[in-house]
Parts: structure tokens; C-alpha cells; sequence
């Protein structure tokens, strides 16, 4: 069974889709463990109603991001992650812990990459007069927001969009996209091999995309 370290910053909506994934049956894995950087992220209460051990590294105990990945590696060994999943985790990476889990860190973020990297993506996909927009899982290397695209999922923005519609629709992008991948590599069926995705042991030269329906309910 696959085993799954997960890390959050905050509300964990995407750590709960992964727990539902999961008890389901949907994703044949097991979290071993949920890791934050803050005391208060409501997904530790998540992962506590699930049963799941989980701990907080505050951050600001360190005196630089070296030590404080350091005691994170430590956590993550104990917790014997095959996989990684950066679920918004807010805080920048060093190369150290990129490298120590090379092939084996994955992220979600909300944009179609390699478009609107960063912060604000919805805002930044509005402004520019996009038609459509979506959220990315990759793998993760030493620069932000970089790193082979497993797979995207799209949604069209409309007319009436706000930041806040647009968000939240993206939100249920993040939650349907997440489960699939982890199915993929809970199946063996996406492989991450020397930095490069492989699906049924094929290079994959395009992300793996799915159009959201639009019909789904937002659930804020
Ligand atoms: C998501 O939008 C994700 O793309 C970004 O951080 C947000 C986390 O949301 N990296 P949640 O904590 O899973 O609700």
C-alpha cells in the first residue's frame, strides 16, 4: 500500500479529498502521517477526526529554512512517505528537501502551469481575459511552481466570474484532480522516474487533462 505523507498550511480541503478518496476505496493508499507548519491549520483537526497522526513544525522556531527542513525530513522519514503531497504547504522548499525527495514530491496548484506561477492566480487568469483556467499537479523541483506536469484539470471562466466564484470552482478542480493522480500512483500506472512522469510506462508529453463538468456544487 502506497504510503502518503501529506502537507498543509491551512484549511486542508484538498488533505479531506484525499481522506474521502481514500475511505472510499477510490485511492488504494494510507496517510501515514499530516504535517504543518502551523499550530491552528484546520487541517490538522481534519486529519485528527480521521485518525491519522499529524504534527506541526512551526517554522519560526528555526533559525533558517536549512534546520527547519531538516527536522521536516526527519518527520517525513519517521512517517516512511513514499510519496510526498504538498496540499498548501505555504512555505518555499530548499534544494536539500527537493533533492532528498526526489521523484517522490508532488504539488497541486491552482493554475493551468506552466501559466500564472506564484500568487493570485485568479486574479492574474481574470485580468488578462482568460477563457479558461484550472489547477496542475506536478512534481516538484527546486524552482517554484516548476517541475513535470502529472495533470491538469480545466474549467472554462465566465463572464460573471469573480475571484471568489472562480476560486472556489478551481477549489472542486483541486479536489476531483488530486484523488486521480494519487490513484495513478497508488496503481503504478503514473510512474515519476529521474524527474519525468511516465503513464503506463510511456514518457508523458502532455499532462493528463480533464475538463471539470460543470454542473458540480460549490462547497465553501
Ligand atoms: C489550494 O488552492 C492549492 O492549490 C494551493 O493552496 C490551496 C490549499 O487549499 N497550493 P486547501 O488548504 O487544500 O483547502
Amino acid at each position: 500500500m502506497l504510503k502518503l505523507v501529506v502537507l498543509i498550511s491551512g484549511n486542508g480541503s484538498n488533505l479531506q479529498a484525499i481522506i474521502d478518496a481514500i475511505a472510499s476505496g477510490f485511492v488504494p493508499a494510507k496517510i501515514t502521517g499530516v504535517l504543518s507548519n502551523k499550530a491552528d491549520a484546520y487541517g490538522l483537526h481534519r486529519a485528527q477526526q480521521a485518525s491519522i497522526p499529524n504534527a506541526h513544525i512551526d517554522h519560526r522556531q528555526f533559525n533558517d529554512r536549512e534546520e527547519f527542513d531538516r527536522v521536516m525530513i526527519a518527520q517525513i522519514d519517521q512517517w516512511q512517505a513514499d510519496i510526498v503531497v504538498l496540499a498548501g504547504f505555504m512555505r518555499i522548499l530548499t534544494p536539500s528537501f527537493v533533492n532528498h525527495f526526489q521523484d517522490r514530491l508532488i504539488n497541486i496548484h491552482p493554475s493551468l502551469l506552466p501559466e500564472y506561477k506564484g500568487l493570485h492566480t485568479h486574479k492574474r487568469a481574470l485580468e488578462d481575459k482568460r477563457t479558461s483556467h484550472g489547477c496542475s499537479v506536478h512534481s516538484v523541483t527546486a524552482e517554484l511552481d516548476d517541475g513535470p506536469i502529472i495533470a491538469q484539470a480545466i474549467t472554462p471562466i465566465f463572464p460573471h466570474d469573480t475571484e471568489e466564484t472562480l476560486a472556489n470552482r478551481v477549489h472542486l478542480c483541486e479536489h476531483f484532480l488530486y484523488p486521480q493522480v494519487l490513484k495513478g500512483l497508488a496503481t503504478q500506472e503514473i510512474k515519476i522516474q529521474d524527474n519525468s512522469v511516465y503513464y503506463e510506462l510511456k514518457p508523458l508529453h502532455q499532462p493528463i487533462r480533464y475538463v471539470a463538468q460543470l454542473d458540480f456544487e460549490v462547497d465553501t
